[in-house]
């Protein structure tokens, strides 16, 4: 028997338009923009979302529902079985390039995978997968990738002043451009400012790659043909590609997703570590009198990589992500859903939902240690499926050996920023509120 997904109302529509849809859009899909993000976490924006949500699925939940997004309805996918199937099929039947994410994108990656379909998304996803080993335990270069990580650390330790996420974000930076392109490129702060830009671009969605994309190209592609052995670059010749791949075009997604998503990710870990002492306590015999140049000690610390995995399902730097159908599909229930279909996954809601995760809004690192969430297709902040993030393994380890040696060498107290309720923390923790003391 075919039945129709329930409707939200028109209303309820409008809500979620202004609550879950604008602030997603006013704080910049892709370069946040600080003054909104300071206001948006400081109002209980995410909490008003979060709400919404939560009485939206319980009132036509479980199954997949309708929700009027501007003008159109969108469908909602709550339930772990659906989002699998969502995710699972990924990039195909279920695309990866709604329009607005398409457009902005255009502006400074045309050519990224995460906007890519069918043989062109197989061929861009090998190369990816072959340049960051993806799946590995361990990155071949992850050796000399630790001791940039922790070099990076001591320079913020010898500061002598309270951190702030800038300071971590332009440590991230150099991190990226050294990882990513090699030393030569450690300085080449002119080149993460072209991306800058090329991102703040991106939030009007444009549609075609920004004025200045093509010297950005140019200028990653003099690195691509001068690759360094210690980096990515240098891995880069012996991996699957062809002349669609476009090599230069892919290290994009990597350089901001290194240099600007994972900064702000442990920023968070870092706050959140400083208001619980026992968890403290614990990252701190992980890492105490270890040499965190050496990749064993920066594996070893598995506990503080479940204070990062943590941190991401708390404050997800994705809170909203959609797919849009290539064809018509049709679901287990019988209904058909026609090419076009924009399907959404509210991260925030489903990381936080009080109904059926019990840690909902408490920091639960062990979760990620000894409990089963990493098997949670509903904690998406690094995806799941053929579609999820290549490069997870890769930031989750640079972030151990940079959180690790902070914590080692350092006393992190949080000296600006909301006070951190263990039991009920947060929807949205500020990165720019806030001021770590080393
Ligand atoms: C904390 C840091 C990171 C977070 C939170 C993150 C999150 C994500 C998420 C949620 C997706 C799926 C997006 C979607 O399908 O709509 C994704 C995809 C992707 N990520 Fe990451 N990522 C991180 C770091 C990295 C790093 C370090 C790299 C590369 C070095 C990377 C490379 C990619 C690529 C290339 C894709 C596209 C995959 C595809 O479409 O097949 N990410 N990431």
């Amino acid at each position: 028997m075919v039945t129709d997904f329930k409707h939200a109302s028109v209303i309820e529509g409008v809500r979620f338009t202004a609550q879950v849809g604008v602030p997603n859009v006013l704080q910049g899909l892709f370069r946040k923009r600080e003054l909104v993000v300071s206001t948006v976490g400081r109002l209980p924006a995410d909490h008003l979302a979060y709400r919404l949500v939560e009485g939206l699925a319980r009132k036509y939940g479980p199954d997949p529902f309708w929700v009027r997004v501007g003008a159109e309805e969108a469908l909602l996918v709550t339930h772990p079985d659906d989002i699998r199937v969502v995710l699972g099929g990924s990039p195909s039947p279920f695309a990866p390039d709604p329009d607005a994410k398409r457009k902005g994108m255009s502006a400074f990656q045309p050519t990224a995978l995460t906007i890519s379909r069918g043989d062109l998304w197989i061929e861009r996803r090998a190369f990816a997968d072959a340049v960051l080993d993806t799946g590995a335990p361990l990155h071949r270069l992850a050796g000399g990738f630790a001791s940039v990580a922790v070099d990076e650390a001591d320079a913020l330790l010898t500061l002598g002043r309270p951190i702030t996420f800038d300071d971590v974000n332009l440590a991230f930076q150099r991190l990226t451009r050294i990882v990513v392109l090699g030393a030569a490129a450690a300085d080449d702060t002119a080149l993460t400012e072209q991306l800058g830009s090329l991102m703040a671009a991106g939030n009007k969605m444009p549609g075609e790659p920004a004025s200045g994309y093509d010297a950005f190209h140019a200028r990653l592609a003099e690195y691509v043909a001068a690759p360094d052995a210690a980096a990515l670059t240098g891995l880069v010749a012996d991996a699957p590609q062809s002349d669609r791949t476009d090599v230069p075009g892919q290290l994009i997604h990597w350089l901001f997703a290194m240099g600007d998503t994972l900064p702000a990710n442990l920023v968070r870990a870092l706050a959140a570590l400083t208001a619980h002492s026992k968890v403290m306590g614990v990252v701190r015999s992980e890492v105490a009198g270890k040499d965190l140049t050496e990749v064993e000690s920066v594996t070893g610390a598995t506990y503080l990589a479940g204070c990062i995995l943590e941190a991401m399902r708390l404050w997800p730097t994705t809170a909203l992500f959609g797919r849009v159908l290539a064809e018509d599909y049709r679901w287990v229930n019988g209904q058909k859903t026609p090419a076009g279909t924009q399907v959404l996954i509210h991260n925030l809601y489903n990381h936080r939902n009080r109904d059926r995760v019990p840690f909902a809004d408490r920091f639960a690192p062990e979760e990620w240690v000894t409990g089963d969430a990493a098997d949670d297709w509903r904690f998406n902040f690094f995806s799941h499926g053929p579609q999820g993030c290549p490069g997870a393994g890769l930031a989750v380890f640079l972030g151990q050996a940079f959180l690790g040696q902070l914590v080692k060498v350092g006393e992190p107290k949080l000296t600006k920023g909301p006070r951190l309720t263990p039991d009920k923390l947060p929807y949205a923790l500020d990165v720019y509120g806030l001021e770590i003391a080393l």
